[in-house]
């Protein structure tokens, strides 16, 4: 492993493979989102495991969207997203908004909100773009949040090693008691 480590170090960020720098990347276990924003009259959706949380004041979130994406164009336009969390068991509407329709994720968007969020989703986020970074094949977004919703006890889906789960019931809900006992927001 630490061989591995050198050689890659040694040879440069030229020589990384792609399949390894995908498969070293899919060891990085994340929520799954939905982005959404609202175009022309109609709520567009994806797909995105890139996201994270970036300041506390002003509240800022960050999403990456790789430049072929239909949905680049229109967050480009509108200046706007939304980020929904999903929650467990939302597997069908992953792969509905990455490129594998599903008939019964087809109505899953709350459309009483604009951007449109995912209803039942663990946690969304409505953000306004402040800045945009080209970073190689994909597009960085950063958005000020001014509006959020979030459900106390909701459970999120995860992806990890290209596969879809579920937190583990008692370390987690352990973990989350910790963290609030010291005062800690992340
Ligand atoms: C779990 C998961 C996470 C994904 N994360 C991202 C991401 O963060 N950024 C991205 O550009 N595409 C991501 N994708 C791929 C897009 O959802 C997918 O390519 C989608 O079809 C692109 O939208 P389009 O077909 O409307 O262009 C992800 C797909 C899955 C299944």
């Amino acid at each position: 492993m630490a061989c591995e480590t050198q050689q890659a170090r040694a040879a440069g960020p030229e020589a990384i493979d792609p399949r390894r720098f995908r498969d070293a990347c899919a060891r990085f276990g994340t929520g799954v989102t939905v982005v959404t924003t609202h175009c022309d009259g109609n709520d567009h959706g994806m797909t995105a495991n890139a996201f994270m949380s970036i300041s506390l004041s002003p509240p800022l979130i960050a999403i990456s969207i790789a430049a072929t994406a239909r949905i680049l164009p229109k967050i480009r336009k509108t200046g706007c997203f939304a980020v929904s969390v999903l929650s467990e068991g939302m597997e069908d509407i992953a792969w509905h908004f990455a490129g594998k329709p599903r008939a019964q994720a087809q109505d899953c968007l709350r459309c009483d909100i604009r951007p449109a969020a995912v209803a039942g989703s663990a946690a969304s986020f409505v953000a306004d773009v402040t800045s945009e970074i080209i970073a190689g094949d994909h597009v960085v977004f950063i958005g000020e949040v001014r509006q959020l919703a979030s459900d106390p006890g909701g459970r999120p889906l995860l992806f990890f090693g290209g596969r879809f789960g579920a937190l583990a019931e008692t370390p987690a809900m352990q973990l989350s008691i910790d963290y609030q006992d010291h005062g800690m927001f992340w």
